[in-house]
């Protein structure tokens, strides 16, 4: 299939983006290198250095490469920041993509995949966290992601538009070629494996008086391969759906710490620290539902071997991406 992949220089664009490639597909990549990076772009795929915000520029790759489907990546994803300037998320996350949208409208492009985020629950009622669950998002990244779930919905009644959105829980780990460099790294297990590179004194600990096993925040990793086979799978599906993407199980923070120590072989050294806002105390996926319906099941899923795959890149990219 000809496939336009928006962000598909960023950190899961770029491991999709091989995984397709491996699979025989075509693929162009539409990234504006704001955050992706030019050689995390795979080769054999072609790179538009653009953003989404000039809907005709858009059209015009869609119709020039004969795209027939679109995976939507490009965001901005950070929580804190989102709250302090709730208009940067609605205008890249929700403005740009509704320009990709009407861009896919126009060239006759009919199908989308689009990433989603277990954001979009907000404090889950219950957990594991299933579908059906109210979604009310507590911070603008949240209700951006939610917002293009409900105009994807628009777009499938009244386009008929092929719509599948995933949403994400943890998103870790790497492949071969392929790992995390954020500027700012927020994520936890990049910044606990900068402090096993030595790259950082400690990591963070934000709050260990949840009501969990040991206090601390609890999470669904899953693998970024696993996500991009997920993606190339969706790819093929009519009508419109959504599918959480997380293995079921949850690890607490100082679990994760200390799997890095163990993977590492080094001295990880912590510290306390007030909760951080809007962090949930637990949230893991039900993947009930894309398993029943697409047969999609990680395979990844022990987390000293997805540990284990993000300390491998990063000792061999101490720096991340050449710039
Ligand atoms: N954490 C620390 N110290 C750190 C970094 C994180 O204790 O230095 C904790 C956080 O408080 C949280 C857990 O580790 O409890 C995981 O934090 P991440 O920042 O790695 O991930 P989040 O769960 O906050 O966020 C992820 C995605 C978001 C998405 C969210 C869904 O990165 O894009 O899941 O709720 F919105």
């Amino acid at each position: 299939m000809r496939v336009l992949v928006t962000g598909g220089a960023g950190y899961i664009g770029s491991v999709t983006v091989a995984e397709l490639l491996a699979r025989g597909h075509d693929v162009t990549i539409y990234d504006n290198l704001e955050k992706g990076h030019r050689n995390a772009v795979p080769p054999g795929a072609r790179l538009i250095a653009d953003d989404l915000s000039r809907r005709e520029r858009i059209e015009a790759a869609l119709g020039k490469f004969k795209i027939e489907a679109v995976i939507h990546f490009a965001a901005y994803s950070l929580v804190g920041e989102s709250v302090e300037q709730p208009a940067l998320y609605f205008t890249n996350n929700i403005c740009n993509g509704l320009n990709l949208l009407e861009a896919m409208r126009e060239a006759g492009t009919g199908r989308i995949v689009f990433s989603s985020s277990a954001a979009v629950y907000g404090t889950p009622e219950r957990v594991p966290i299933g579908e059906d669950q109210p979604a009310m998002p507590i911070n603008p990244y949240g209700e951006s992601k939610l917002y293009f779930e409900r105009i994807l919905h628009r777009y499938h009644c009244a386009y008929g538009m092929d719509c599948v959105s995933l949403r994400y829980f943890n998103a870790a780990g790497a492949s071969e070629a392929h790992g995390e460099d954020h500027e700012p790294e927020t994520h936890l297990i990049p910044s606990v494996l900068k402090v096993a590179m030595g790259q950082a004194e400690s990591v963070r600990v934000f709050g260990s008086d949840y009501a969990t096993g040991d206090g601390t925040c609890v999470r669904d990793y899953i693998h970024v391969s696993d996500l991009a086979d997920a993606h190339v799978i969706a790819l093929g599906c009519r009508g419109e759906r959504v599918y959480n993407l997380g293995d079921g199980k949850g690890y607490s923070v100082r679990e994760v710490i200390e799997t890095a120590r163990r993977v590492s072989g080094r001295t990880i050294r912590e510290e306390m620290a007030p909760r951080r806002a809007g962090d949930p105390a637990v949230l893991i996926a039900s993947p009930e539902k894309i398993q029943r319906e697409l047969g999609w099941a990680p395979r990844r899923v022990r987390l000293e071997e997805i540990i284990e795959s993000a300390w491998r890149w990063m000792q061999k990219h101490p720096e991340g991406y050449q710039k």
